[in-house]
């Protein structure tokens, strides 16, 4: 099982003060250094989170690789054959959502997703789609070309009880029938250190994206640190 850290949300603290830190660069390779299989990244078309220097280095310096999660546009399109990552998450995007809500709409947008992934192809960038898991969009990725799906685990993350066991059997009905369909078969979104075991056990699930929780975590395992640290620096200058 492989684990791909987004780290948008590293860069969420630094464009709150539009600042130089924290840095999604030196984030990375402390993922890598942590085991990361890649590092994940959503580039939006409104740049709340990652700016386009932040893949363009992460593209120089990264040693394991880059999933680029982006909106099947134009625009995008253009920059992920710029920087050639390792593949590309095609993902649905709205400007006045906290998050990416619900997957990407294949089967209903089948013509235009073809052309997409042929022109990201050809440039030698695999694709996955972010989709729900839903039978005909499963489908329907193997009929425009994807190689990969990601299931959509937010549905799952957010409920309870038996609904939270119900969402469950979705995910893993689906991650069988996407493996039957030679697609490679990954998942993510809203998973936690509280949620992740159920999911992570679906064997013909072959990799997880997780940015939030992991980036929430290491803000409190470093607070004692970062703290001290400070302290220590206020301390020496009054010596
Ligand atoms: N996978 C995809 C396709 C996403 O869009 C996101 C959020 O950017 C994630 C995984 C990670 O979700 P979370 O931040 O909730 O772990």
């Amino acid at each position: 099982m492989r684990l791909g850290v987004n780290i948008d949300h590293v860069a969420t603290v630094r464009q709150a003060r539009g600042t130089f830190e924290p840095d999604p660069v030196a984030a990375a390779f402390l993922c890598e250094r942590a085991g990361a299989s890649h590092i994940t990244m959503h580039l939006r078309e409104d740049r709340r989170h990652i700016q386009e220097r932040d893949l363009a280095i992460l593209s120089e310096v990264v040693a394991t690789g880059i999933d680029l999660e982006m909106a099947a546009t134009a625009e995008m399109v253009t920059i992920a054959k710029k920087y050639e990552p390792t593949f590309v998450t095609l993902v649905p995007e709205k400007r006045e959502e906290l998050t990416t809500e619900g997957g990407l709409d294949v089967a209903g947008q089948a013509e235009r997703l073809t052309e997409v992934i042929a022109e990201l192809k050809t440039a030698g960038v695999p694709v996955s789609t972010f989709i729900e898991p839903e039978e005909a969009q499963i489908d329907a990725s193997v009929e425009i070309g994807a190689e990969i799906v990601e299931i959509h685990t937010g549905s799952y993350a957010n409920a309870t009880g038996d609904e939270r066991e119900r969402q469950l059997e979705r995910i893993m009905t689906a991650a069988e029938h996407a493996s039957g369909a030679g697609l490679s078969v990954s998942a993510g979104h809203g998973l936690t250190y509280y949620n992740v075991a159920p999911v992570a056990a679906i064997p013909e699930i072959e990799e997880l994206n997780i940015g939030h929780s992991i980036v929430s975590r290491a803000i409190m395992i470093g607070m004692e640190d970062a703290v001290r640290e400070m302290l220590s620096l206020i301390k020496e200058a009054r010596r």
